[in-house]
């Protein structure tokens, strides 16, 4: 449902919604915080721990053990590359192991990739 609302705000929005909300991100993330931490203190968990994810080389967090996928992968995250891997994780990385059927709109999307830009790289945290 809550999708369902999503996508027609989508629709009735204004074209200026290129400022996207990283606030909105942020409530978005909600959906990937049982795997996933960002912000201060955030660890690998379930999933890696995504703090300064966009510039950050796929499959590199330190303590994480990643899919052989997804540790040869061999890019760099940059938002085009996480929009899409958050459309279709496996088109991007074929093999991985995350397992995420969340259906997002394009704007929900674009809100996460706001969100997760605006997170730094951690600084380094104790084990
Ligand atoms: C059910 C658990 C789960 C959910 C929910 C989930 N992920 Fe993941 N995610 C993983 C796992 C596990 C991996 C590591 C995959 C591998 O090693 O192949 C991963 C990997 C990633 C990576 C690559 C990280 C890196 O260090 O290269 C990104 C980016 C990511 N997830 C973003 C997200 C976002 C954003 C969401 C929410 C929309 C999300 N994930 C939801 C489990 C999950």
């Amino acid at each position: 449902m809550r999708v369902v609302l999503a996508g027609l705000a989508m629709l009735l929005a204004t074209p200026a919604v290129h400022a996207v909300d990283a606030a909105a991100g942020r409530a978005a993330f909600k959906r990937c915080a049982n795997c996933h931490q960002v912000g201060p203190g955030a660890r690998s968990h379930f999933g890696p721990q995504l703090n300064g994810i966009v510039g950050r080389r796929a499959g590199s967090a330190p303590g994480f053990d990643y899919s052989p996928a997804m540790r040869r992968a061999g890019f760099t995250w940059d938002e085009q590359r996480l929009a899409a891997f958050l459309r279709d994780p496996d088109a991007v990385v074929p093999g991985n192991r995350m397992r995420f059927w969340g259906m997002m709109s394009e704007r929900q999307v674009g809100e996460l990739v706001a969100y997760l830009r605006s997170m730094p790289a951690p600084a380094p945290t104790p084990k």
